[in-house]
């Protein structure tokens, strides 16, 4: 039997429906939470992402403001800005896009960022708090899954959960928050020994590496639950024979043709439907979950901080 759906844009309207509705009970006190977003030079994806995350702040009432910096920017110009951002009382969150140019040292930024204001949940600070199981503000897409995990109310407690990719972003918090809700948890990565048979373990696989349909229907048990984290592209007619189902190929062929490119995830639809359970599209999966939680940690950081 075909897997299921879990629809990413359905949660995420729901998740930013639940902040809108507080974000005007705070306009009624005076309050409007702000994000601030920044940008260091023109990544034509992290451009795409920014404006996204800046519009859909519109959309819920959120004050927002963009600041584009030049590719040569120094780490010092930089820090200038966040250390501006940190002081000003009307921004409640400072998200500062990834990658950054080489030059740039990431972690002084990342450090730089006050933590009562780090949307992104990327301080050390964050991190430790995740870590422990304390209150903090926690990654954006990790947080995204696990509100899907709860919507479509999938047992998490004693269930082996596969984490594959290790990352900072996406990786490590998840396996974190995985662990707090009682699931068993193993990461794996590209050195894992026998990924496939490791995959096959999971109740719950979290496909999270950044490689082009990775995770074959060779990966996944019968009857288990796939998120898929990843966002690439597929530029082939070839590629997209290969990797989605039939029924996808005329749509994903028409993407193809007008822009050049299709989001592929992580993970082979074609392959995997066949035995998943449940399933996350690419795109309409983790995605859209992403920035509504990115709404609801700049409420949270507003609530905290001002309320
Ligand atoms: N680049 C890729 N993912 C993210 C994210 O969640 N936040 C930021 N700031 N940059 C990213």
């Amino acid at each position: 039997m075909a897997a299921q759906v879990l629809n990413g844009t359905m949660v995420a309207a729901l998740i930013k429906e639940r902040v809108a509705a507080r974000v005007s009970e705070l306009a009624a006190r005076g309050i409007k939470p702000g994000l601030a977003a920044v940008l260091v030079g023109d990544n034509p994806a992290s451009k795409v992402y920014v404006g996204s995350k800046v519009k859909t702040c519109e959309a819920l009432g959120l004050y927002s403001e963009e600041h584009v910096l030049p590719g040569d920017t120094t780490t010092e110009q930089l820090l200038a800005l966040v250390e501006e951002l940190n002081q000003r009382d009307t921004i409640d969150g400072i998200l500062v896009q990834l990658p950054l140019p080489p030059q740039i040292e990431t972690r002084r930024i990342l450090e730089a960022v006050t933590p009562a204001k780090d949307v992104d949940g990327f301080h050390a600070i964050n991190v430790g708090r995740l870590v422990r199981g304390e209150e903090g503000l926690f990654p954006c897409t990790p947080a995204g899954v696990m509100e899907m995990l709860d919507h479509y109310q999938i047992p998490l407690a004693g269930a082996h959960a596969v984490v594959v990719g290790r990352s900072d972003i996406v990786g490590k918090p998840m396996a974190m928050m995985l662990l707090h809700r009682h699931a068993t948890v193993t990461i794996c990565h590209s050195r894992t020994r026998d990924l496939p048979a490791m995959a096959r373990e999971a109740d719950i696989l979290i496909a999270a590496i950044g490689r082009t349909a990775m995770i074959t229907g060779d990966y996944v048990r019968e009857g288990a639950v796939v998120v898929d984290v990843g966002m690439n592209s597929a530029t082939t007619e070839a590629e997209i024979r290969q990797i989605f189902p039939e029924s996808e190929w005329p749509k994903r062929l028409e993407t193809l043709r007008k822009k050049g490119s299709t989001l592929v995830g992580d993970v082979e639809p074609r392959t995997v439907i066949e035995k998943a359970a449940w399933l996350t599209p690419v795109p309409g999966g983790v995605g859209p979950l992403t920035i509504a939680m990115l709404m609801q940690n700049t409420l949270r950081a507003a609530e905290m901080r001002r309320a």
